[in-house]
């Protein structure tokens, strides 16, 4: 056995960024769309940086055009993060590609999704939960709608609300409004930060929208003051190693900041965002974590420790998910 066999928590994993290019490109093909663009000729995904990432992206989801597509794509994604030894994740439902915004279709979605969860729990044993998210580089307005649609549904499903989208774009406090009415909702907040923005970006997160976890978040590596705020305030990094090195924030595992971040006493996690892009899985973020940093199974116990108790699910969903893990 080795440590990318142990079971995993994985709490940072986009719907539509977990889409396999060959299920795009059969729904392509069903729905008589050409998509052709978008891929390498190895049928990989083909983007040159981030922005370009993020509008490919965007090209595959318009295949993604109602709620059986989603169920069937949910059915994949879980039963692929299940093979790679996942047991619970948290994954990025987006009512602007799930409805456009529109609270009864983005139901109808949300309806199918979670039918296709239990379906994978029984036949895989993963259980998932939900992160309403808003996509930063869509606006103030827009994620006003992804907001209320998270509100509505919250619960023991819908567990938390969140930003992706292009850091470069309008400031984490343009989207105040949002974060306060789904924390009134009784969600959990996480935005992006600190992926291609710098350390203020994280620091906004933190102290305007008041956000308990950061996805990335790595380039707090920059400031100490801050990295000991976050240490202070027990905010949770969901990082993404292998997203970071394939968009180039970082040129390879070895420079990576993880080891150094957690070694600072920065509560770190790992997760793979957006693994088909990628060309990454749970697995292999393990095993190169192993191969740059020689973490082993214990250094992957306390991680997954971390990851249970940063998770947005309820306590009875946690020790069930403990126990997977022990098992
Ligand atoms: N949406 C999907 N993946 C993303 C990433 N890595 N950063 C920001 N937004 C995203
Ligand atoms: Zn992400």
């Amino acid at each position: 056995m080795t440590v990318a066999d142990l079971s995993k928590i994985e709490l940072h994993l986009h719907h539509e960024g977990a889409a396999p290019p060959a299920f795009i490109r059969q729904l392509a093909h069903e729905k008589k769309m050409d998509l052709s663009g978008i891929f390498r000729e190895d049928g990989s995904y083909d983007f040159r940086d981030f922005t370009h990432f993020l509008s490919v992206y965007e090209a595959a989801s318009e295949v993604l055009t109602g709620p059986e597509e989603f169920r069937r794509l949910t059915l994949a994604i879980l039963e692929e993060s299940a093979a790679n030894g996942v047991v619970y994740t948290e994954s990025f439902l987006s009512p602007d590609f799930c409805g456009g915004g529109d609270m009864a279709a983005w139901k109808d979605y949300l309806a199918a999704i979670q039918e296709a969860a239990e379906e994978a729990e029984t036949r895989f044993g993963i259980t998932l939960r939900g992160i309403v998210t808003c996509v930063r580089h869509f606006g103030a307005e827009t994620a006003k709608k992804a907001a209320r649609c998270a509100a509505d549904t919250a619960g023991d499903w819908i567990v938390g609300f969140g930003m992706g989208g292009n850091e470069g774009m309008y400031e984490q406090g343009d989207f105040a409004w949002s974060f306060d009415c789904a924390r009134e909702a009784g969600l959990r907040l996480t935005t992006h930060a600190g992926e291609f923005g710098g350390p203020e970006s994280v620091r906004d997160a933190v102290r305007t929208l008041g956000v308990e976890r950061i996805g990335h978040g790595v380039r707090v590596i920059e400031d100490a003051d801050l990295m000991h705020e976050l240490v202070d305030r027990g905010t949770v990094l969901e990082v993404c190693p292998g997203s970071n090195v394939v968009l180039g924030v970082y040129p390879d595992f070895a420079s990576h900041p993880i080891a150094r971040l957690r070694d600072a006493g920065v509560a770190v996690t790992v997760s793979t965002d957006d693994p088909p892009f990628f060309h990454t899985t749970m697995r292999r973020e393990y095993e190169m974590l192993n191969r740059a940093f020689g973490w082993d199974a214990n250094d992957f116990a306390a991680l997954n420790a971390t990851a249970l108790a940063a998770a947005f699910c309820d306590d009875v969903t946690r020790e069930r998910v403990q126990k997977r893990l022990e098992s």
